[in-house]
């Protein structure tokens, strides 16, 4: 499980690197973003739990986080997000052929957020599907979606990372509650020019390691009972040098994958949009992907860990602060429980 394992894992991906003239490419067309309105400090937090802001600040880079309402579930957020990434690509929700969300915090185990956002949006009944990959659930998702778009089976993708992750949250537990955040990103996908869009993507999954990061109750293995309420179960539970030691390799090796299917290196990379966990692990995957860190957008000191969410709202939020122009090449890059992580390489705009 410790890093020589990893390497292989990633590199044991296929090695074909797959033509790009193959479907229709798919890009980009348009961003959204939904964040609480709530803003939860370190200094607050360290009011209710054995914890400092210093302490937090130290170890993970994060400031603050939002935390949704009481009446708002994933659905919420992830319609807000949608709403603005339908007005963002100049397309109407009717306009959609496919519905993806990506969430480890459903409203409920079924039906799926996707339905839930369908009805919502008033969109044709077309596909939806939830994606379960924890935080790499966008990433997931915007594979699937461009798989879709590639095979012509949609046009038009509405991708969503949505998490209300303060709902499996022990707020007694500080080696787990400093780290986490609510909130959603969204994209709308459209084919591409070519040369456009989407590059390459890398996906990976190891289950060897499911005690490391988990929620044991509420599943059929361990059915939600009064028991599992009164030992916890229903709450994230993390063996965190564990995950941080996998994550510090995983990351950089996906991106490198995703690069090399690309045809590209690192030299080529104008920016990296990293799953927000840790600025530790941001930092060090910089290094070991030898991309420089002012390429890495950061928000992780806002927001904390958003699990799915993290990688949409950060990409939001550098192409709002104009870190990301037309033509540029970057990498989306994202890890989490399972393990899973994702990567794609992206030469952004030039939607059709
Ligand atoms: O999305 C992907 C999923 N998650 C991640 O990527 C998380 C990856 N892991 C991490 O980011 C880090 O492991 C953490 C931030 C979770 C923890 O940081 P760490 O540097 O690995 O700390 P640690 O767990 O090794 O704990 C060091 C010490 C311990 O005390 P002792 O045993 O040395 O006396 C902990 O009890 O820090 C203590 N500690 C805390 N102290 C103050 C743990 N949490 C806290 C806290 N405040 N919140």
């Amino acid at each position: 499980m410790r890093p020589r394992r990893t390497a292989v894992l990633v590199d044991s991906a296929p090695r074909r690197v797959v033509p790009r003239t193959i479907g229709v490419g798919s890009t980009i067309a348009g961003l959204g973003c939904y964040l609480p309105e709530r803003v939860l400090t370190n200094v607050e937090l360290a009011k209710t739990v054995d914890t400092t802001d210093e302490w937090i600040q130290r170890r993970t880079g994060v400031r603050e986080r939002r935390i949704a309402a009481a009446s708002e579930a994933t659905s919420d957020l992830a319609y807000k997000a949608a709403r603005e990434s339908l007005r963002a690509a100049g397309v109407a929700a009717t306009d959609l052929d496919f519905i993806v969300v990506g969430t480890t915090t459903p409203d409920m185990v079924f039906p799926s957020v996707a339905c839930l956002l369908q009805k919502r949006l008033g969109a044709r009944p077309v596909g939806c599907l939830d994606v379960s990959a924890a935080c790499s659930s966008f990433v997931y998702g915007l594979s699937v979606a461009h798989g879709a778009i590639a095979s012509g089976q949609a046009e038009t993708v509405l991708v969503v990372g949505a998490e209300t992750l303060s709902r499996i949250t022990n707020w007694r537990d500080r080696t787990t509650c400093i780290l986490f955040g609510d909130c959603a990103g969204a994209a709308v996908l459209r084919p591409a020019r070519p040369g456009h869009g989407f590059l390459s993507f890398c996906l990976g999954g190891d289950g060897s390691a499911e005690e490391a990061m988990c929620l044991t109750a509420g599943g059929s293995r361990r059915p939600a009972s009064f028991e599992t309420v009164e030992r916890g179960e229903h709450y994230i539970s993390m063996k965190g040098p564990d995950v941080y030691q996998y994550a510090v390799r995983a990351i950089p090796a996906a991106a490198a994958e995703a690069l090399r299917r690309a045809e590209l290196g690192p030299a080529d990379v104008d920016f990296v949009i990293p799953h927000q966990a840790n600025i530790r692990i941001i930092q060090s995957s910089a290094r070991r992907l030898r991309v420089p860190l002012s390429k890495f957008f950061i928000n992780v000191q806002r927001y904390g860990n958003t699990s799915a969410a993290s990688v949409p709202v950060a990409l939001y939020e550098a192409v709002q602060a104009g870190r990301i122009e037309e033509g540029r090449v970057g990498v989306l890059v994202t890890f989490g429980a399972g393990y899973t992580w994702g990567a794609c390489a992206i030469r952004w705009g030039g939607a059709c």
